[in-house]
């Protein structure tokens, strides 16, 4: 099967991660970038594609098999829509919009048009998560009554300076820019989540925008939820440094991000360790677990996104996160805004 031709606009940090993905995927190839950057035209030539200032241009001249959008949130909504007016399928980076509103207008849009439209919550993708989540459908854990979860690491200086600074002031704290990876895990995992309550601090960074947060859940299944984030902590919890997914980050494969709480049995993950009572009449603090580590297959979840972005365009599957997906998690982190600007509990709607 000739390989399909994806063009990819925004090469910027995860865009060009996106493109040396799809230069080694199976199923597609790089046809064109789009980005007015000079960066990019570098880029483009080093890869032996065209380059292209804006979508339109790109569109008024080629038909890519689809496009990959990896450019500032707020440029999100406007390109998907050209992208769905072209009847091109389009791989949205996180978040799907930059405000719930233009998320609502573009999910709609595309409904209507029946487009073809993933958004790129990778991890959904990762095969740890993907294993958390079938041995918690196994029922080994019971019924789910609680989850743990952090994502706590420090930050270096260099991600606030210069042309970073804009994550220092409104929009560009954890909790926007982390978090909404967590919520997409959350769900994954645990169910919908119905009800947040959050502290935030910023007495660490003294930044405009948090440092840490202390979120509390509810899931619609009952179960409840703590949650630590914070970019300012010297601790490895957090998926980027023990999931081993990103070499760039230093690793810790013998720490958990999460730990999934049932009434017959536990999970850390990722470390897949299992505690167990194997009949329900061993059930005591006094007892002691059976013990086992669950076996994984690892894979770049970013490499899988692409291989199914490939799939959703070939009519051969349908996308993992659709549109109404990228727009709860984004729902539930608006939520949590909310939550720790308000002090209140904010319920959390659902379609
Ligand atoms: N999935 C993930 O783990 C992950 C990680 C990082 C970023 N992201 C998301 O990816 C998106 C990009 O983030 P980034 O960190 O790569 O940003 P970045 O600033 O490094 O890159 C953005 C690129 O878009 C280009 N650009 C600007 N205007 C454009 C336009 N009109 N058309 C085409 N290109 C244009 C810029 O020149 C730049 O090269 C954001 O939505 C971000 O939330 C996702």
């Amino acid at each position: 099967m000739p390989k399909l031709r994806i063009a990819i606009a925004g090469a910027g940090l995860i865009g060009l991660r996106h493109i040396e993905e799809t230069q080694r995927s199976q199923s597609a190839r790089l046809s064109a970038i789009v980005d007015p950057s000079p960066k990019a035209t570098e880029v483009a030539g080093k890869e032996g594609v065209p380059i292209y200032k804006t979508l339109d241009a790109l569109i008024a001249k080629d038909r890519p098999d689809g496009i990959v959008l990896a450019t500032p949130n707020s440029m999100h909504v406007e390109q998907s829509l050209q992208c769905i007016a072209a009847g091109i399928p389009v791989l949205i980076e996180k978040p799907i919009a930059h405000t719930l509103a233009e998320g609502k207008r573009l999910v709609e849009s595309a409904e209507h048009a029946n487009a073809r439209l993933l958004v790129g919550h990778h991890r959904r993708h990762s095969p740890i998560l993907n294993k958390a989540v079938e041995t918690i459908r196994s029922g080994i854990l019971g019924p789910i009554v609680a989850v743990v979860g952090s994502a706590v690491f420090y930050k270096p200086a260099s991600y606030y300076d210069g042309p970073n600074e804009w994550r220092t002031v409104a929009g560009g704290g954890p909790i926007l820019l982390n978090m909404i990876h967590e919520v997409g895990n959350l769900r994954a995992m645990v169910g919908e989540i119905v009800a947040v309550q959050a502290f935030t601090s910023n007495a660490t960074r003294k930044l405009a925008v948090e440092d840490t947060a202390a979120i509390t859940l509810r899931f619609e299944n009952g179960a409840l939820g703590t949650f630590l984030l914070s970019d300012t902590v010297a601790s490895p919890k957090s998926w980027e440094q023990t999931s081993q997914e990103n070499t760039d980050y230093a690793t810790y494969p013998d720490e958990d991000a999460y730990v999934v709480m049932g009434t017959d049995g536990s999970l850390g993950v990722p470390t897949m360790r299992l505690k167990y009572y194997e009949k329900k009449e061993d059930r005591s603090w006094y007892k002691p677990f059976k013990e086992k580590t669950i076996p994984l297959e690892r894979a770049d979840p970013l490499a899988l996104q692409i291989e199914h972005f490939a799939a959703v365009i070939r009519g051969d599957a349908t996308p993992i996160v659709s549109g109404r997906d990228g727009l709860q998690n984004l729902r539930v982190t608006d939520a949590i805004v909310e939550a720790a600007k308000t002090g209140k509990v904010v319920n959390v709607d659902t379609d």
